[in-house]
């Protein structure tokens, strides 16, 4: 049989075994690359339905990172426990909605998302302006925390 080198015309053609490796390599690049943060939804596939990739609330890592970017990024308007009391609300048009309760602590992930990505247009105005500068696992992980205030005031209310 003859080998694949043999087979072709090319000089410059690298070694089987090289090829071989490469062949190995890719795929196994791929897949290490394939941790949890490559599978973060992004913005051009969000539906309503999608859902937040970092759903655990016990996970402190998420947590805290996603309460830094909330206060961050959010707070501003919507204070610092999401209640829609931060320092920026009255320069706006619109009141920062209250993020622990309903309907917004209803909302399914993909539509919270969206509102941050794109943000909230009421007739023809933009009353939430969208939030550019963050990444979408950004997004996912501040919305991840602001699940957290949803919960805990729910238990504080029961
Ligand atoms: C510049 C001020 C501002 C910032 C910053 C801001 N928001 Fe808002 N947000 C608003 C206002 C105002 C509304 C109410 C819009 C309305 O009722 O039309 C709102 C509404 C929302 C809503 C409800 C939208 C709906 O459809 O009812 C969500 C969810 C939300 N904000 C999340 C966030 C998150 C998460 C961040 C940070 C990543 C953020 N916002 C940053 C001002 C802001």
């Amino acid at each position: 049989m003859p080998s694949p080198r043999t087979s072709s015309a090319n000089t410059g053609q690298r070694s089987p075994v090289f090829l071989l490796l490469l062949r190995l390599l890719i795929p196994l690049s791929i897949l290490a690359g394939c941790g949890r943060d490559t599978r973060v939804p992004v913005a051009t596939d969000v539906t309503e339905v999608t859902r937040n990739p970092f759903q655990f609330e016990e996970d402190e890592m998420v947590i805290g990172e996603g309460k830094r970017l909330f206060l961050n990024n959010c707070s501003i308007c919507h204070g610092h426990q999401g209640l829609g009391d931060g320092p920026s609300r009255s320069t706006l048009i619109a009141e920062p909605a209250n993020l622990t309760v309903d309907p917004v602590a209803s909302y399914p992930d993909g539509r919270l998302f969206l509102v941050v990505r794109l943000g909230k247009m009421v007739d023809g105005r933009l009353t939430m302006p969208p939030v550019e500068k963050m990444t979408d696992e950004q997004i996912w992980k501040a919305l991840a925390y602001v699940r957290t205030l949803r919960s805990v005031r729910s238990l504080q209310n029961r």
